[in-house]
């Protein structure tokens, strides 16, 4: 017994150290894609570049988590309680597939013209998930079959299908705000990026970037929340950016409301 947990703890130490070589091998392959100066020397990314994933994958990630928790706590038994969680994990499986589909047309080709690898790779990790959010879905139609017995049983292989799904996103999202927007930075200006990012919201109906939105905003800390709202602000008329507040605002609640208002210099108007 010793001896086993001796093995397993050399096991978990070898997998640590295996992880933080991946990480310094990760950083390395950055490398190659950097652009050369006249010296030879690669060029450095300087760290006020902004990070272009950074707001939709606190979205990606706070939906993902909030959604594991509500399905660990649902008694996939009760119907009702199975169907409502069903509903919210089809939900999610359409956000994810939304916001695959963005980075495959818009971000994907863009980066495959000077970082080929990265690109295959990156889409062959949306393949994969793809593959796995096809099974969450049917489990997901499952949980409102007649029987109690196979609800539960359905609502377990869910769980562990959605556990599996969010390993995987995590490292894949790290890799796209690491790696990808590191080379996207070292190639193109931020205008540029930026306009990639106008092209992927120009896409989108109404409805579906009124849904974004919802998403994002409460995913994002005060000054995020600012920062987006303030370039907003600068390029919508009015009427849209009244709306984006009244979105944001039902999205806060009263607290992270009032303090996102004052950090915009808005006046308080007690709900
Ligand atoms: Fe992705």
């Amino acid at each position: 017994m010793l001896l086993t947990s001796a093995v397993d703890e050399v096991g978990d130490l070898a997998t640590t150290v295996n992880g933080l070589a991946r990480e310094d091998n990760e950083l390395a392959a950055v490398q190659q894609y950097l652009p050369r100066r006249r010296s030879g020397s690669r060029r450095r990314i300087p760290m006020t570049r902004p990070n272009y994933f950074n707001n939709v994958h606190k979205a990606v990630r706070a939906a993902l988590f909030e959604t594991s928790l509500r399905v660990a706590r649902t008694d996939f038994g009760e119907l009702e309680e199975a169907s409502a969680t069903a509903r919210n994990v089809i939900e999610l499986m359409d956000f994810l597939d939304e916001h695959a589909g963005h980075e495959q047309r818009f971000v994907f080709p863009e980066l495959a013209s000077f970082a080929p690898l990265l690109a295959a790779e990156l889409e062959a990790d949306h393949a994969r998930m793809d593959e796995l959010q096809t099974e969450i879905r049917r489990f997901a139609h499952a949980v409102h079959g007649p029987s109690k017995e196979d609800r539960e049983e359905k609502g377990r292989r869910l769980a562990r299908a959605l556990s599996l799904l969010i390993a995987d996103q995590l490292r894949h999202l790290d890799r796209e705000e690491t790696e990808a927007n590191a080379v996207a930075c070292a190639h193109r200006t931020d205008a540029e990026l930026a306009e990639i990012q106008a092209r992927i919201h120009a896409s989108m109906p109404p409805d579906h970037q009124a849904r974004l939105i919802r998403r994002v905003i409460p995913a994002l800390n005060t000054a995020e929340q600012a920062a987006l709202l303030s370039r907003s602000r600068a390029s919508m008329p009015p009427a849209a950016f009244s709306a984006m507040l009244g979105l944001a605002r039902e999205a806060l609640g009263t607290d992270r409301w009032t303090a996102l208002a004052r950090r915009l210099g808005l006046e308080v108007v007690a709900a």
